[in-house]
């Protein structure tokens, strides 16, 4: 049986810095180093005060505290937690590419191939070496091949690798609970041996049942799956909700409706502004990558359309609010609550808030954004003030010619609004004192629930109109 005592993590991240908390958490006799090239991102994991930890997520802080600097190291050596370590967890970004072969579509792997390299290069020993990062079907093989030629440049030196599969399911805002209890962990690999020091190391909380072992191809493509199958839910809600709201029916209902069948099931149905986060869009487009490559264009069209469904949608919303402002929003203060692509993170990459927040100031609107966990240099680089922009086309066309926007950390940002959209389930967004806000707002003024968590008869009770995404009841 192959000993872990020592693990490296490429990649200080939302998924790498969180699994190895628990790691190290739950596995004190392993040491466990977190490396990553940007400097700035070790010093806040390093830094004292826990609230300017890169990530958040409720319960992280808690188990940086116990394990930081005990069993638990984040750095920027490299070579040297490389070097060391028996297992290579490797743990990057892989975002869509956005140039050449596959662009738009297939994942950029230079960041995987890097880490493979600093693998190979800096490695001693047996490493096994862990994908963790969501990859394109088949990565694996780019790292077999990169590592193998190591091998042989050292066989001498008794240096080999297996390597693994073992994609992170958790979700943001809910991390530590996923790892710390989740429904699955799935090992992909062709050595036994390698697979089992994993399973030893998962096994330490997670009940064996819950460890499947697959093939390494399995493994990656269920990870696709997963979340093109959890996208497709949201789309195909999202798609109800507009049928919903011709109709005269409630999407909420519909969804307790059709959930109650255990076949369905209850989860992932709640209609919102759009499916957001760093994975769903990439993951799909890497399906559908993969599908065309492989001539299969009716399953690449199918999974496309789900991500095509989202972009409608999220469209939808904005030109709804400009309709319902009797067609315009020039000059209009319209107060966005929440930019996180979901509640109890900071997270705000592919967040709905972003496309419709560009749409609204390219109408000409004052866009007053509140979050209560993203900050206002984060928004700024994400609305791409001062760049160009254009969502249809091509050629890149100047946005936000009129618009203007301003970002508050505190509640202070109604009066003279003529909206407040709500595009992030925040809890703090559930008891908002509607009648003391409608009096400092316009009148006649307008509340945009996309994520269903006002109250509609306290928000009418204000006199102030309210349409709730899928709500077709006061027609
Ligand atoms: C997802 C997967 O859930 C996770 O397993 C995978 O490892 C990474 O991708 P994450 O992106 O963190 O996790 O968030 P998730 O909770 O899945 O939500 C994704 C988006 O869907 C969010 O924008 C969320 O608001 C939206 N959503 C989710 C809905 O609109 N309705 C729902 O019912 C559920
Ligand atoms: P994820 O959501 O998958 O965790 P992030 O973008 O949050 O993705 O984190 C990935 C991290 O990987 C970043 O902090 C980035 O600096 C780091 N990284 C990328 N390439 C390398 C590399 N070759 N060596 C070390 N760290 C790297």
């Amino acid at each position: 049986m192959i000993k872990v005592a020592n693990i490296c993590c490429i990649g200080a991240g939302y998924v790498g810095g969180p699994t190895m908390a628990v790691i190290a958490d739950r596995c004190p006799k392993i040491d466990v180093n977190v490396v990553d090239i940007d400097e700035e991102r070790i010093k806040k994991w390093n830094d004292k005060d826990l609230k300017n930890l890169p990530v958040y997520e409720p319960g992280l802080a808690e188990i940086i505290e116990r394990c930081r600097n005990v069993n638990l190291h984040f750095s920027n050596s490299i070579k040297e937690k490389i070097h060391d370590a028996d297992m290579v967890f490797i743990s990057v970004n892989t975002p869509t590419k956005k140039k050449g072969l596959g662009a738009g579509k297939a994942s950029d792997l230079r960041w995987v191939e890097e880490s493979a390299r600093q693998v190979a290069k800096f490695s001693s020993g047996h490493t096994i070496v862990v994908e963790k990062s969501t990859l394109p079907v088949r990565t694996a093989e780019v790292i077999q091949s990169i590592l193998r030629s190591s091998e042989e440049d050292n066989e001498l030196n008794g240096i080999s690798f297996n390597v693994l599969s073992n994609p992170e399911f958790l979700a943001e805002g809910t991390a530590i609970k996923d790892l710390e209890n989740p429904d699955r962990v799935l090992i992909g690999g062709d050595n036994l041996e390698a697979m089992n020091a994993l399973h030893a190391i998962y096994s330490r909380w997670v009940s064996k049942e819950k460890i499947l072992f697959t093939n390494i191809w399995s493994s990656e493509l269920a990870k696709l799956t997963a979340n093109a199958f959890l996208a497709q839910r949201i789309s195909s809600i999202n798609s109800i909700a507009a049928m919903c709201e011709a109709t005269g029916a409630d999407v909420r209902e519909v969804s307790r409706a059709i959930g109650t069948d255990s076949r369905i099931g209850s989860k992932f149905l709640d209609s919102g502004p759009g499916f957001g986060g760093s994975c769903f869009k990439k993951d799909i487009l890497n399906l559908v990558y993969l599908a065309e490559y492989f001539g299969l264009n009716e399953v690449a069209n199918f999974w496309e359309s789900v991500v095509n469904l989202n972009n409608w949608h999220q469209n939808r919303i904005s030109k709804l609010v400009v309709k319902k402002l009797f067609g315009t929003v020039t000059g209009k203060k319209i107060v966005v609550l929440g930019f996180a692509f979901k509640a109890n993170t900071n997270d705000t990459r592919e967040s709905a808030a972003i496309q419709i927040c560009k749409d609204l100031m390219d109408e000409g609107a004052e866009i007053w954004i509140h979050d209560p966990k993203v900050n206002k240099l984060q928004i700024e680089k994400d609305l791409n003030i001062g760049k160009i922009y254009n969502r249809d086309s091509e050629e890149n066309k100047p946005i936000n010619k009129n618009g203007r926007w301003q970002f508050s950390k505190n509640f202070d940002i109604f009066d003279n609004a003529h909206a407040v959209l709500m595009l992030t389930e925040w809890d703090e967004y559930k008891n908002i004192d509607w009648e003391g806000i409608s009096k400092r707002m316009v009148n006649p003024s307008w509340v945009f629930d996309a994520r269903s968590i006002v109250d509609p008869i306290k928000v009418k009770k204000a006199n102030l109109n309210l349409w709730r995404v899928g709500d077709g009841t006061s027609k």
